[in-house]
C-alpha cells in the first residue's frame, strides 16, 4: 500500500464530521443556544485527529521529505498552499474556542460560532480535495518503493504514539485544573 491510502481514509472520517455540522448549525440556529459538548467535542476532533494525526502525518513526514526532492514549480506552490491551509483551519478553531468560552461567559456568540462552523464545512472540504485530486498521487512520483515502504511504516509510528500523548495531555490539563 502506498503510505497515501491511509492518509485518504482519514480524509473521509473528516468529512463525515464535517457533514454533522450541517444539522448542528440549524439546531443553534432555531433555538439561539449553544450545545457546548458538541463543540467542546468538535474541537477534540480537530484539534487531535485532522490537525495533531492528520495534519501532523502530512507536515512532520510526507512535507519534510518532499522538500528534500527536486519538486516541480506546481508542487512547491500547492504544498505551501495546503501548510496555509492546515494554519487558516488552527486559526478558526481557535476562535471558535474563543466563542464558546465568551458565551459560557453569558455573551451570546451563537452566530459567531454559528459562522466559524459554516466556514469550517465549507473551506475543508476543498482542502481534501486538492490534496485527494492534485497532490497525493503525483508526489508519490518523486519517491522509490522503498521510500514509500519506510514512509508509511513511519506513519504507523506516528500514529501509535498518538494515544499516548493525547491523553498525557488529558491528565496533565486534568491535574493543573485540580490544583
Ligand atoms: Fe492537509
Ligand atoms: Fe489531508
Amino acid at each position: 500500500m502506498k503510505p497515501i491510502g491511509p492518509m485518504m481514509w482519514e480524509h473521509r472520517l473528516i468529512e463525515k464530521m464535517l457533514r454533522v455540522f450541517e444539522g448542528e448549525i440549524r439546531k443553534i440556529n432555531d433555538s439561539n443556544k449553544l450545545d457546548t459538548v458538541f463543540i467542546d467535542t468538535v474541537v477534540d476532533f480537530i484539534r487531535t485527529y485532522a490537525d495533531r494525526t492528520h495534519h501532523g502525518k502530512e507536515e512532520d513526514i510526507l512535507f519534510r521529505d518532499l522538500a528534500k526532492k527536486e519538486l516541480s514549480a506546481e508542487h512547491i506552490r500547492i504544498m505551501n498552499e495546503l501548510i496555509g491551509e492546515h494554519e487558516y483551519s488552527r486559526e478558526t478553531v481557535r476562535k471558535l474556542i474563543e466563542a464558546k468560552e465568551r458565551y459560557l461567559k453569558g455573551e451570546n456568540t451563537a452566530p459567531e460560532v454559528i459562522a466559524y462552523l459554516k466556514e469550517l464545512a465549507r473551506f475543508y472540504p476543498l482542502h481534501i480535495q486538492k490534496e485527494d485530486k492534485h497532490f497525493f498521487y503525483p508526489v508519490m512520483e518523486y519517491f522509490k518503493k522503498e521510500e514509500q515502504d519506510e514512509m508509511l511504516a513511519e506513519f504507523y509510528e506516528f500514529d501509535r504514539n498518538m494515544i499516548h500523548e493525547k491523553y498525557r495531555k488529558v491528565v496533565d490539563q486534568i491535574e493543573a485544573q485540580s490544583k
